[in-house]
């Protein structure tokens, strides 16, 4: 919040500081999505009016109706703000014109080279350069690499006859909000402000004020765009040394969930990642290669982002691995087997599923001739490569006829001790089974099966003429 008593020696004396600091700015959002509807219901919560602009209409017609689609933001609190009038929704972007502020919060995906789409932010700067007049604060936060909001946004509303740093001022301020976090929102996160000159900085750091406990400003809007990299490569990075650590694991015959859960014990210089089934969502995959792009023009290899990319996106063909050869175990085969995927979301307790890694486990395992089907208790239906996919109940009767489960999310809702009760075989790249439930075979993500009191122990016998040791099939048992 702002300091009444240590004014800011860089806010600029104008009609727009004035309002923000007697709250009747008017604030556009363009983006209603995840990051858009959650910023927007905490500024209007705070009292200021908000506009929030989609260009989908079933969105806004939710936004207006007082409901919410995204998880993270009750509909008790957006009606409440659409009841009191502090936020409404529409579709003309044309209204822009009638904000003081206006932050952007559209994707910003990769292209099918794998190259930044800057599609999305292009189109909603469209809007902005249409609707600009003097004394608007524009903040992009949408993640990009770094120099974008310099380099592209400020010559282009600049085209406009308007200059930034006098007649209107830019920012670029990370998005960070943690779908699923039920201790950090909009308010308690501190918000990184980098703006294009020192008085775009300070009038953002004075509106952010408004509703965020702690806003942190850095040298340039550059500097803002290079602080979400860092923090997203740094996940990327370490959840790729981690599934690294598990495929090691597996050659060693070790479980990595055992290996981290122990060295995490350690109080200081260590800090845990968990393995799993690879990356997911619309940040962590993806965010990286803007910065690795943005260097490669550079002359400069991301060694490190690389790399990491490489394991986590190997980590589903590994999970499907890991499931043929807990089938083989069993003498059986992929093919023809029927296999319950649990979970499709990207992360525990969430409903999205852009860039899941259990789509890609799916992908492989129906390429391999299994029978599959899924469960999430937040995805009703799944289309991957065209084929519809609808979610099943995890029933006993589900479990029984299944032969193999995989565990790609870890939702808490799932009933976790019927499935390690009644189901045959488990392959779980989450840890999330709990062990000393498990009554078959539990394959970990890596290391050795845990067979379970009433699996059957594996019989072998002794191959005449080779003198080897082999596993009599379990149908000989
Ligand atoms: N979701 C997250 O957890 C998260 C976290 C931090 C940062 N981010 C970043 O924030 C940005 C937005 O992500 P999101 O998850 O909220 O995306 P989203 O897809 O949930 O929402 C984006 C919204 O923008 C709308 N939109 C697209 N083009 C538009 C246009 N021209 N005019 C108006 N509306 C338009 C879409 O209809 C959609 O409702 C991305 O850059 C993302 O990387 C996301």
């Amino acid at each position: 919040m702002q300091d009444a008593t240590h004014p800011d020696p860089h806010l600029p004396a104008c009609d727009l500081a004035d309002r923000i600091a007697d709250r009747t700015c008017r604030y556009g959002v363009i983006g209603l999505g995840y990051v858009g509807l959650a910023l927007a219901e905490a500024f209007a919560r705070r009292g200021i009016r908000v506009l929030g602009f989609d260009i989908d209409d079933a969105k806004v017609s939710e936004v207006n109706a007082g409901r919410s689609y995204i998880p993270d933001v009750q509909a008790g609190d957006v009606a409440a703000a659409v009841e009191a009038g502090t936020l409404e929704a529409t579709t003309d972007l044309r209204r822009l014109a009638e904000m003081d502020v206006i932050s952007i919060c559209v994707p910003t995906p990769l292209s099918k080279s794998r190259d930044p789409d800057l599609s999305y932010v292009d189109a909603a700067l469209k809007s902005v350069e249409r609707a600009l007049r003097p004394g608007q604060l524009i903040i992009l936060e949408s993640t990009t690499y770094p120099g974008m909001t310099q380099e592209v946004l400020e010559p282009r509303l600049q085209r406009q006859g308007l200059k930034v740093g006098s007649d209107i001022w830019l920012a670029f301020s990370p998005e960070r909000v943690d779908p699923g976090n039920q201790r950090f929102g909009v308010a308690n996160t501190p918000k990184v402000v980098g703006g294009v000159d020192a008085g775009s900085a300070a009038i953002a750091t004075a509106f952010y004020g408004i509703a965020i406990e702690h806003v942190h400003r850095v040298s340039s809007a550059a500097a803002a765009e290079m602080v979400k990299l860092l923090e997203n490569t740094f996940r990327s990075v370490n959840i790729g040394l981690v599934n690294e650590v598990a495929l090691m694991c597996d050659r060693l015959g070790l479980d990595v969930g055992e290996i981290v859960e122990a060295a995490a014990t350690k109080p200081y210089g260590f800090m845990a990642f968990e393995p799993g089934p690879g990356l997911g969502g619309h940040c962590i995959p993806l965010d990286p290669i803007y910065l690795s792009w943005k260097l490669r023009r550079l002359d400069y290899t991301a060694r490190f982002i690389e790399l990491a990319t490489e394991i986590n996106a190997n980590m589903p063909r590994y999970v499907g691995e890991r499931v043929a050869a807990a089938l083989n175990a069993q003498s059986r085969a992929v093919r023809g087997s029927r296999i319950l995927v649990l979970g499709v979301a990207y992360k525990r307790d969430v409903d999205d599923t852009r860039e899941s890694p259990a789509i890609e486990v799916i992908r492989r395992l129906v390429e391999a001739g299994a029978d599959v089907v899924y469960a999430d208790p937040y995805v009703e239906t799944l289309t991957i490569d065209d084929r519809l996919f609808a979610s099943v109940a995890v029933t006993a009767e589900e479990l029984a006829v299944t032969d193999c489960v995989v565990v790609a999310t870890d939702h808490g809702a799932f009933p976790w001790s019927d499935v390690a009760r009644h189901a045959r075989l488990i392959v779980d790249a989450r840890d999330a089974v709990p062990r000393d439930e498990v009554r078959h075979v539990l394959w970990p993500l890596s290391g050795p099966a845990v067979l379970g009191p009433q699996a059957p122990a594996p019989q072998t016998g002794t191959d005449p003429q080779t003198d080897r040791v082999f596993q009599v099939p379990r149908e000989n048992q």
